[in-house]
């Protein structure tokens, strides 16, 4: 049985005070949803006041991105320890809006996942492709390709730590969502590509998680699917009642 993670990203939104409010409001909202794991990931900021408030419940906290070097003249970093120390438990590596706005590729997103994973920590890594490419027909090879490039060089024993979440470009903060059966097939992909990496267990294992656009009224009906193992959230992650009932999906 693989376990389902919830995940929310705050992206750049919420102050550390904002933060707090949130996890204050949220933890009786999920009180006992222990059908699935909750993470948040937030802004570097956020991170020890987020943590500070969840303690005690089943709430964990995530940072939304990681340097792969430990430590040095890198302005504007931040590294494994320094989050861990922080508060964080898990960390997002490759989000699109990363690859997008920042440059980042495939090399760097594989970089930065081996750095965590190997500090301790727990990594959700995202891939998925571009509008063009599922309109040129060429998902899979796209998906399969990401998969292969950003787990490059990362033992089996470590995928008990990671997470892959499909996020097809254009499903994040569009309000458009892949269908459940696209979701479905994408995520299946991902496995028989680490099926063909590793092994039949170490797939049948892994936590895929589908995001883009998922909120409170398609999340049951995605979570529904076979592949599908959780969700990363943005926009409806920002919301306690929205996201609680996300997690109320889940369970
Ligand atoms: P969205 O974002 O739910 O707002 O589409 C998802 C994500 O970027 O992880």
């Amino acid at each position: 049985m693989r376990k389902t993670v919830i995940a929310g990203n705050w992206k750049m939104n919420m102050t550390p005070s904002a933060a707090r409010a949130f996890v204050e409001e949220l933890k009786p909202l999920v009180a006992g949803k222990n059908g699935c794991d909750i993470v948040l990931c937030v802004p570097y900021v956020d991170i020890a006041t987020a943590a500070e408030a969840a303690k005690g419940s089943c709430l964990h906290i995530g940072a939304e991105n990681v340097h792969y070097e430990a430590s040095g003249a890198y302005t504007g970093e931040v590294s494994s320890s320094m989050l861990l120390e922080a508060g964080a438990e898990y960390v997002i590596v490759g989000h699109s809006e990363r690859r997008q706005y920042f440059g980042e590729t495939d090399h760097t997103v594989n970089l930065r996942a081996k750095a965590a994973l190997s500090a301790g920590m727990k990594v959700i890594l995202c891939l998925g492709e571009l509008l063009e490419a599922r309109q040129a027909g060429i998902t899979e090879e796209i998906v399969s390709m990401q998969t292969k490039l950003d787990l490059a060089g990362i033992a089996e024993e470590d995928l008990s730590r990671l997470i892959i979440a499909y996020e097809p470009v254009w499903a994040i903060g569009t309000g458009l969502t892949a269908t459940p059966e696209q979701a479905d097939e994408a995520c299946g992909i991902i496995r028989r590509v680490v099926a063909s990496l590793y092994s039949e267990k170490a797939a049948s294992e892994l936590t895929i998680q589908y995001g883009g656009s998922m909120n409170e009224k398609n999340a049951a009906e995605l979570l529904a699917k076979e592949n599908v193992d959780g969700g990363l959230i943005g926009g409806a992650s920002l919301v306690p009642a929205k996201f609680a009932t996300i997690v109320a999906a889940a369970d």
